[in-house]
């Protein structure tokens, strides 16, 4: 039986700590750490948990030193590395949310921090525990297509994440959120795209991209600044905040509703909830008409991230890879094709399937294909959450890992995390400054 305390009681933490609840026999939450009063109430009411497990801060628990195995940390992408160091310090192995830093400088300091403690610290890289990606790299260390030659990433961001997430949300704006958007949104595939050439290093990167659409100059004549106040084209819009979060209850109500849990008058008022199920239909729209900043017209926020951008990455034994991440597509979609010196493979996440194809160069005979359908195995059940099923098996992952079990494909220590975090902060560089950025480590 392991312990674990969570810090940053949010979406993501509690998506986690919910593998306490599937595996009673493997994991106690046995702590919060949260300044918002609501979410730790929320949190000793899941886990029984008495007032003096009960935390105001990161710094608040590492001060009472060391009281569980180790630390769920699902604060924001700023606060990972301020949280964590002295966490790490205080003797806490740690499960911590992407992006793990938000410069190179921080980077540097948590791999150093993690090497002088000798702590066990697992990336929330979620995408590599699913299984359509995991089989894949099992296929890669096989040797199945041979040398990776080129690989080509694709992720089409749905027109309701675009805007919930990049466009009215939590990663719109760098000097609020610190993460552009290939960070917030791409470090997973970045990632992935390191991880698939693992033990060869990206050497040099360019990238373009911009803010194409959700700017004033794109907006529908006559679009005023909130939909359910003054704009009279709401009825036909696609971006109606209206459709999006009231005709859509489930669709992002973890984020769209936490405003009022963010709220100052809400931590005072010790009534408040954090549950937003409990929101009527009525407070729902109140909130979008008055201080809900998902209330606001896409084309008339304070945005200033990239909804497209490219990205080309050069390795050291000269392989190339590429990665286009699109906002706003009618369909959320994540694709992968991966060319090898035998063969090559080409699969969509959202599908759990791919096909492997193999040069076959005997008469009358061109490609041979085996396709590997994951949804035989139950990969879309959703028992192990989002991404793919990739969130709870993370999770399982970890504790196996603390519990002295080998490291699996998926999980590899935070030196094989950096690549793909210093691919993103060169392409954001690169794509800014208009030029090609080699990738060099310290
Ligand atoms: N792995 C994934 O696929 C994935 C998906 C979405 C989001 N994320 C990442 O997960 C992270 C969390 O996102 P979220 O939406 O759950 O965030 P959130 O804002 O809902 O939760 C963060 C919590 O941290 C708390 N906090 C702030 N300062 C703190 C401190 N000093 N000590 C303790 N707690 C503190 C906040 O009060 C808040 O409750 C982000 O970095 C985000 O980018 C990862």
């Amino acid at each position: 039986m392991l312990t674990a305390i969570i810090v940053g009681a949010g979406h993501r933490a509690l998506t986690y700590a919910s593998y306490a609840q599937q595996h009673p026999d493997e994991l106690r939450i046995v702590g919060v750490a949260d300044p918002i009063e609501p979410r730790r109430r929320l949190v000793a009411e899941l886990y029984d948990l008495a007032p003096e497990q009960c935390y105001a801060s990161a710094e608040d628990l590492a001060a009472q030193g060391k009281q569980a195995d180790f630390i769920i940390n699902g604060t924001m992408d700023h606060q990972h590395v301020s949280t964590a160091l002295p966490l790490l310090a205080a003797g806490y192995d740690m499960l911590l949310e992407k992006p793990f830093a938000t410069s190179e400088a921080e980077l540097w300091q948590l791999v150093d921090a993690v090497q002088k403690y000798d702590r066990k610290v697992a990336i929330c890289h979620v995408l590599r525990f699913a299984p359509f990606y995991s089989a894949i790299r099992q296929k890669i260390l096989d040797g199945a297509i041979g040398e990776i030659l080129n690989i080509q990433a694709v992720e089409h961001v749905s027109y309701h994440h675009m805007a919930v997430g990049f466009v009215r949300g939590k990663w719109n704006n760098k000097k609020r959120c610190f993460s552009p958007m290939l960070m917030a949104k791409c470090c997973h595939d970045l990632d992935l795209i390191t991880w698939m050439k693992s033990g060869v290093a990206p050497v040099r990167v360019a990238s373009f991209g911009s803010n194409f659409q959700f700017r004033p100059e794109k907006a529908p004549p006559g679009a005023g600044t909130h939909c359910l106040v003054d704009c009279p084209i709401e009825p036909d819009c696609l971006y109606s905040a209206r459709k999006h979060y009231i005709d859509h209850p489930q669709r992002w109500a973890f984020y769209v509703w936490d405003v009022l849990q963010h709220d100052a008058k809400d931590q005072a008022n010790k009534n408040a909830s954090a549950n937003y199920e409990t929101l009527t239909l009525a407070e729902k729209i109140e909130s979008l008409k008055t201080n809900n900043p998902y209330g606001r017209c896409v084309w008339k926020c304070d945005n200033d991230v990239v909804d497209h951008q490219s990205v080309a990455i050069e390795f050291a034994d000269g392989a190339t890879a590429t990665l286009n991440m699109v906002g706003g597509a009618a369909k959320p979609a994540r694709l992968i094709h991966i060319v090898g010196t035998h063969g090559e493979i080409q699969g969509t996440l959202e599908e759990s399937r791919f096909v492997i194809r193999h040069i076959d160069p005997r008469p009358g005979c061109e490609t041979a294909e085996t396709v590997i359908d994951l949804r035989i195995g139950g990969d879309m059940s959703g028992a192990f959450g989002g991404h793919g099923g990739g969130d709870l098996r993370l999770m399982a992952d970890f504790v196996h890992l603390l519990k002295g079990e080998p490291r699996s494909i998926s999980t590899t220590t935070l030196e094989d995390s950096v690549n793909g975090h210093l691919v993103g902060f060169c392409a954001d560089r690169a794509m800014e400054e208009k030029r090609v950025v080699e990738v060099t480590r310290r």
